[in-house]
């Protein structure tokens, strides 16, 4: 059967299968101002085959952003993110994850694709949760998160307050959710240098990637899983609700 054939047999049911290709899904998520963006970029420059999805860049705009009583856009919730146009690019992806990669890196074909998705609401969002081969969760001190924060400027800029009124609260209740998580989140010291942190991570992956590669593949035919069974490293596009 040729292989786009394959490939739309495997979406009609449902669920992204790698049976066909291996792919390496990576998660970053963690507080704001953790240093996830940095480090995604940092491990994209010594990952062969590797791209970068950011949440960063999937924000409704200004108009669409709900406000609370005390006048605070609402922006650190999954409702202020265009989730469903994030997950059909990550979905393009996952269908032909070496893409972008035909005309200009053929030396290294055979590596396994990977895709790095880093966010500030990756583990709250249920669609996702089987995509994880490894996910790591970037923490900082309160202290620390509102300083880094301070020094930034974003778009529509943080008003007066917005940190403790907003931010932060947010933060902490996104973490309690976290808390049912069922797979191994691997929780990184953001206060650690970037050096420190692209490196703990970098031998974390190539040990991973070392497992997954021995591994033989032991998926079982799209028609056999039960909606529960999607294996890991796929995407289940039969859950459509986030964690609330
Ligand atoms: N390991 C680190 N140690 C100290 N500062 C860092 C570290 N990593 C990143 N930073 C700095 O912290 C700030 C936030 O970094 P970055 O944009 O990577 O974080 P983020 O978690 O992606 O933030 P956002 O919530 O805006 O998406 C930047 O000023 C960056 O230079
Ligand atoms: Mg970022």
């Amino acid at each position: 059967m040729p292989l786009a054939l394959e490939w739309n047999k495997a979406f009609e049911g449902g669920v992204i299968s790698k049976t066909i290709m291996k792919t390496f899904v990576i998660g970053i998520g963690g507080v704001t101002n953790g240093g996830k963006t940095t480090l995604a970029k940092n491990l994209q420059k010594c990952l062969t085959n590797c791209r970068v999805i950011s949440q960063d860049d999937f924000f409704k705009p200004e108009s669409e952003i709900e406000t609370d009583k005390n006048g605070f856009l609402q922006y650190d919730v999954l409702e202020a993110l265009k989730m469903d146009e994030m997950m059909s690019v990550i979905s393009d992806w996952m269908e032909n994850p070496r893409h972008s990669l035909w005309s200009t890196d053929w030396a290294s074909a055979e590596e396994i694709p990977i895709l790095i998705i880093e966010g500030f609401l990756l583990f709250n969002y249920k669609p996702l949760d089987t995509i994880w081969n490894r996910s790591y969760f970037l923490t900082i001190p309160y202290e620390e998160c509102k300083r880094r924060r301070s020094t930034r400027v974003y778009e529509p800029p943080d008003p007066p307050g917005y940190f403790d009124g907003h931010v932060w609260p947010m933060y902490l209740k996104h973490r309690r959710e976290m808390e049912a998580i069922p797979w191994e989140l691997v929780y990184l010291d953001g206060t650690k240098s970037e050096e420190e942190l692209f490196s703990q991570v970098y031998e974390d992956l190539i040990h991973e990637l070392a497992k997954q590669k021995c591994t033989q593949h032991a998926t079982k035919p799209i028609q056999e899983r039960s909606d529960k069974e999607t294996p890991r490293g796929e995407l289940d596009f039969t859950s459509n609700t986030p964690v609330t």
